[in-house]
């Protein structure tokens, strides 16, 4: 259940962790590296896993100067992910704004990243329990981030992608991300391997759900709500879960379809790909199964102690209840 009293601490946590992101202590000089790292950190992010991150280290009675340093580092990293990330989905809008790469150019967005991903790391570093062995996974999580992006690039237009293969690369671009949020805050009070490994498991399964979800906004979203580019995917014909089912469920419907809707312009083929995730039962079977996904990640939580755990699972209710 997700009361109304978690729901406020949720909303105090995201501004507080929010205000100490757009305050970030950057330099003034050179603009050509500062103006755009101010300008990422001012848009309108959720700050998804600075919460996630605060929320486990307190159950585990983390110190709070270690748990600011982290859930910062992860935020920035994160950011870091999505600015690179608009230069390779050719996105226009992230956080309700321009990208980076939109608003100046490539080259902006590229040092941007740079710098990010850089302070990331100058936060971790700073975590004074454990300091090595979290700098350790921090970097294990960022490379897999990397590892899922390229499986990402290389599925792009490729027919013979199953929704395992999606699966895995999900774990890896989304879920890794959302392990450390969990695993650092573990690290930090001193929790042993198995635990960790639980938390992974965590990570990766609410990353899959998460995935999932947001495949399925892309589709049936808009923009404006989402507060990003929407429609990406489908010009780039990137594997999705809503295609990926879509060929499992009903392989010689939707190939007719996608030979339809060749050439259509891009307003069109979302309506009609509305449409055929609904009418197909691609859509109620692709929410089903991030349903469970979410579930498992519920179930995964049974290392946290309580209170912590409800928080941690009302947390997870949340996500899975998110629109944007
Ligand atoms: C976006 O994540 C990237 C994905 C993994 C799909 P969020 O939706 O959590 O990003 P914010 O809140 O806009 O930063
Ligand atoms: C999110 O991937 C970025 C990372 C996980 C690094 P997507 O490209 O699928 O997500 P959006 O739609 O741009 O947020
Ligand atoms: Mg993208
Ligand atoms: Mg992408």
């Amino acid at each position: 259940m997700v009361t109304d009293d978690f729901l406020q601490k949720i909303a105090e946590l995201q501004k507080r962790l929010d205000g100490q992101l757009k305050n970030y202590p950057f330099p003034q000089q050179p603009e050509y590296l500062y103006d755009p790292l101010r300008y990422v950190l001012a848009g309108n992010a959720k700050r998804l896993r600075p919460v996630l991150l605060t929320l486990t280290g307190q159950a585990f009675g983390v110190d709070e100067d270690d748990l600011r340093h982290a859930a910062l580092a992860v935020e920035l990293l994160h950011n870091f992910t999505l600015v690179h990330d608009d230069i390779m989905d050719d996105d226009l809008l992230r956080h309700g704004q321009p990208t980076v790469q939109n608003k100046w150019d490539n080259a902006t967005a590229i040092l941007a990243g740079d710098g990010l991903f850089i302070e990331a790391h100058r936060a971790i570093s700073r975590v004074r329990n454990n300091t090595q062995r979290v700098g350790a996974v921090f970097n294990d999580g960022a490379l897999a981030v990397c590892v899922g992006q390229a499986y990402d690039k290389e599925y792009e237009e490729n027919q013979t992608i199953t929704l395992n293969d999606y699966l895995h690369m999900t774990e890896k671009k989304t879920g890794a991300m959302l392990s450390l949020c969990v695993e650092i805050p573990a690290l930090l009070a001193n929790q042993d391997e198995g635990v960790c490994s639980q938390l992974r498991k965590f990570g990766y399964d609410i990353g899959k759900g998460f995935q999932i979800q947001d495949d399925i906004l892309e589709i049936f979203s808009d923009a404006d709500e989402m507060g990003k580019s929407l429609g990406s995917d489908v010009i780039a014909q990137k594997q999705t879960a809503l295609t990926l089912m879509a060929r499992k469920m009903a392989q010689e419907q939707w190939s007719e379809f996608c030979q339809r809707s060749e050439g259509q312009p891009i307003d069109e083929k979302l309506t009609g790909m509305r449409t055929f995730f609904k009418d197909s039962g691609v859509y109620a079977e692709t929410t089903a199964m991030a349903e469970e996904y979410f579930n498992n990640a519920v179930s995964d939580l049974v290392v946290i102690p309580d209170p912590g755990r409800e928080e941690l699972v009302a947390f997870t209710n949340f996500i899975k209840n998110r629109n944007y």
